[in-house]
């Protein structure tokens, strides 16, 4: 009998930038195709390269092998123009994905009016503003009023005329919500172009990922957002739209299930969270989040000019920590350059998700940053190993935000160390500190480790 491949699964486990394109990079060797599942442009996915960095919003992290397949999932919502926008980014690194890219053609477009809907509605979440949450909304919705409103790139390469659907689309939109500065014309003639570049890359063949493995081929499945940032497990409504979670891939993804091998989930040692939302370990708590809220106003320019890291860091005010721990972890968006809200690791919340989603293998990011801990006033690395809810302990994390906003966190701190790792190329080389504190995670979590990054470059990990 012929031999199939397979299919492995990458997800972020909390709420988003674990730092999954490293991971991606690192182990895409290994497979034949790198394959989105959900999401869209809201994603940014950072690569560190000795020649620079760069971020990539939907076309999966596995850029920098020659001969690997890149493939965006039907689950996926397309920004045909920001595609364009990606693809010059990957040309000047002097990357060809001609032949190596294919987007599903049962995608739905985001059109402009939801952008532009997303832009004017979507501030109490604080969305990347991406025309997301109202994409995903629209394929619900299918049809309003007669009107097409979930449109698929292959529905479009066949139906040109459905452009006047997306420009009505638009038009009703800017009606509503009495909006002036929308050059329509100008934004229809760029939709046009975008479709025109990228149709050389569009998939008809709506089998191609299942008969690629069914001919051999592997798959690793890049995650986009987090398991806490799920439509449905997350906490609603500060989410994003899509399914986040593992099972996801093999809807999003278009392959079947019968193919997955493994679960890899990323996490990153000290946390963030980027936008509105419960944050259960967050330093400096609501007023963390309210600083945070004022967004790219608070950015790393602004921040470095305003803070001293060191006065900071040794405060006893937890939201000054929080402040010193995103300039020493450079925690701003990728995509929308906000500061992210920084916490301690969260063990219940990342046990809690290792089981949702049966995770066979962790990597945990920016351990390298756990040092700084020495320079603060406890000189201790602290950790949330319980949750405290009515006077009872619970394990896993609750539903709604009315439970969760009741949550105390039960705090252990953990000694600490002060020599840098970013050289340390295996685990036996590190700090005893650090591995009694990987091991406890271990145990916690019943999670064997894949590896640790030790730094922000492509090269700085220890695979266990
Ligand atoms: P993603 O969305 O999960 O792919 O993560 P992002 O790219 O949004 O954010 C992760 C950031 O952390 C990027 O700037 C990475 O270069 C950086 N990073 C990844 N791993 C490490 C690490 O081990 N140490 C440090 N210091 N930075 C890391
Ligand atoms: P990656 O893939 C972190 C957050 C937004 C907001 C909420 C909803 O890089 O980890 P959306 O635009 O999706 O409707 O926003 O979800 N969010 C992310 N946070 N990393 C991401 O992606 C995110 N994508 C969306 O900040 O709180
Ligand atoms: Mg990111």
């Amino acid at each position: 009998m012929k031999k199939t491949g397979f299919a492995d699964v990458l997800i972020g486990l909390q709420y988003g930038d674990e730092g999954k394109a490293k991971v991606i990079d690192l182990i895409a060797d290994k497979y034949n195709i790198i394959a989105r599942f959900n999401g869209g442009a809201n994603a940014g996915h950072t690569i560190e390269t000795s020649k620079g960095k760069i971020g990539l919003h939907q076309i999966p992290s596995g850029i920098f092998y020659e001969d690997k397949l890149l493939y965006i999932g039907s689950g996926c919502v397309i920004n045909m123009v920001k595609i364009v926008e990606e693809l010059d980014a990957i040309k000047k690194l002097d990357i060809d994905v001609t032949n190596r890219l294919f987007i599903s053609d049962q995608a739905s477009v985001i059109q402009p009016h939801h952008i532009l809907v997303d832009i004017l509605t979507a501030g109490e979440i604080g969305t990347t503003k991406n025309g997301i949450g109202p994409t995903y909304a629209d394929k619900a919705m299918r049809m309003v009023n007669g009107r097409l409103v979930n449109i698929k790139l292959g529905e479009l390469l066949d139906n040109p005329e459905l452009f006047d659907q997306i420009e009505v689309n638009l038009e009703r939109k800017i009606q509503k919500h009495n909006v002036k500065d929308v050059n329509v014309e100008k934004t229809m003639q760029e939709l046009k172009q975008a479709l025109k570049t990228i149709t050389p890359f569009i998939q008809r063949d709506t089998l191609f990922l299942q008969k690629q493995v069914e001919s051999g081929k592997t798959v690793l499945f890049e995650g986009a957002q987090s398991v806490m940032l799920d439509v449905t497990k997350g906490f609603v409504p500060y989410v994003t739209s899509s399914h986040t979670v593992a099972g996801a891939a093999f809807v999003g993804g278009d392959l079947s299930p019968k193919f997955h091998r493994k679960t890899i989930g990323v996490a990153k040692a000290i946390m963030s969270r980027v936008g509105n939302g419960p944050f259960v370990s967050e330093f400096g708590g609501r007023e963390s989040e309210e600083y945070c809220m004022d967004g790219a106003k608070h950015n790393k320019d602004y921040e470095m000019s305003t803070y001293n890291v060191d006065k900071m860091l040794i405060s006893s005010n937890p939201f000054e920590v929080g402040i010193a721990l995103r300039l020493l972890g450079n925690e701003y968006g990728t995509t929308t350059k906000r500061p992210r809200r920084i916490g301690m690791l969260d063990l219940v919340q990342l046990s809690y998700a290792i089981k949702m989603n049966g995770v066979d293998e962790i990597f945990l990011n920016k351990c390298d940053l756990l040092v700084d801990f020495a320079k603060t006033k406890d000189k201790a690395i602290p950790l949330v190993t319980g949750y405290s809810l009515d006077k009872k302990e619970i394990d896993y994390v609750p539903a709604s935000n009315t439970a969760y906003s009741k949550v105390s966190p039960i705090i252990t701190k953990f000694p600490t160390f002060s020599d840098s790792i970013a050289n340390i190329k295996s685990a036996a080389r590190l700090p005893k500190q650090l591995q009694k504190l990987l091991q406890t995670i271990e145990k916690t979590t019943e999670c064997k480790f894949l590896g640790i990054g030790t730094g922000s470059q492509r090269e700085a990990y220890i695979l266990f």
